[in-house]
């Protein structure tokens, strides 16, 4: 079967990630989380105790800086190993929220970022969300999505992500984590956040989980028989 490229671009918090990985187990793909790459990286520079703002630090930190996913054989579940350490956890926490927009505006950090995921995406069959793949890391995508949900909507769901986490955090200090991220994402002069007009607009606000991953996976779908039967009458 012919196998595509879908990009999931949106605001934090809207439910990218959780969808993207539903929508690339229903289709038999590879789910990339573009998110947690830049966490990781956040992680590296505090840990090392390097200055995002002094360049040679940067440098630094980006060639001691090794990201890697690995299934996790007892949940299944796909988990994020900073230079051989599982950080799965420890990068979702507020600490590293609060942070991560900061370290994903460097530009020397997005192009290592980027040149990683371009190559982890280089074979199709993946689904891969963040703030520019429709932009910048796959603008050729075969499928691009542009996920929203409203403010108060998105902080609720990330509550109770945090809870089950074992991390208890007042429903203002989230929302203000997540309008700080969209504006300083949606106005960064590298790769800013923003709606392709080649993207396909999902608002999670009223939708069931299944009913936004149900409508991606269609659509995927009609574009995966356009592509096979284009290919037989060529
Ligand atoms: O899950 P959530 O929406 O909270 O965020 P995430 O997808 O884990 O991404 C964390 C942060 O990394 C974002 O707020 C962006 O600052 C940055 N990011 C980015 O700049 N480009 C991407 N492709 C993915 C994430
Ligand atoms: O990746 P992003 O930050 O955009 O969102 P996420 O990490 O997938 O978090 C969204 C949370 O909202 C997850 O716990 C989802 O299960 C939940 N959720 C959703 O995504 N869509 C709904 N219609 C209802 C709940």
């Amino acid at each position: 079967m012919n196998k595509i490229v879908i990009a999931i671009d949106g605001y934090s918090g809207c439910g990218k990630s959780s969808t993207a990985k539903a929508v690339a187990k229903d289709l038999g793909y590879t789910y990339i989380d573009s998110g947690a790459m830049y966490r990781a990286a956040t992680l590296h520079f505090l840990n090392s105790f390097l200055s995002p703002a002094n360049p040679h630090d940067v440098e630094k930190g980006l060639k001691s800086l090794e990201i890697s996913f690995h299934l996790n054989p007892d949940t299944l579940k796909q988990e994020t190993y900073l230079n051989g350490l599982n950080v799965e956890n420890e990068i979702r926490s507020m600490r590293i929220s609060n942070k991560v927009s900061e370290i994903a505006t460097i530009a020397a950090v997005r192009k290592e970022l980027v040149a990683q995921q371009q190559r982890l995406g280089k074979k199709k069959g993946v689904v891969m969300d963040g703030r520019d793949i429709g932009s910048v890391v796959f603008p050729n995508a075969d499928l691009k999505v542009f996920m929203t949900a409203d403010l108060d909507t998105r902080a609720v769901r990330r509550q109770d992500e945090l809870l089950e986490k074992g991390e208890l955090v007042d429903l203002a200090d989230i929302k203000a984590n997540l309008a700080e991220r969209d504006r300083v994402d949606s106005s960064r002069a590298e790769s800013p956040l923003k709606k392709m007009p080649d993207a396909v607009e999902v608002d999670t606000s009223n939708s069931t989980f299944a009913e936004q991953v149900g409508k991606i996976v269609h659509i995927a779908r009609q574009i995966i028989d356009k592509q096979e039967s284009y290919a037989g009458n060529h």
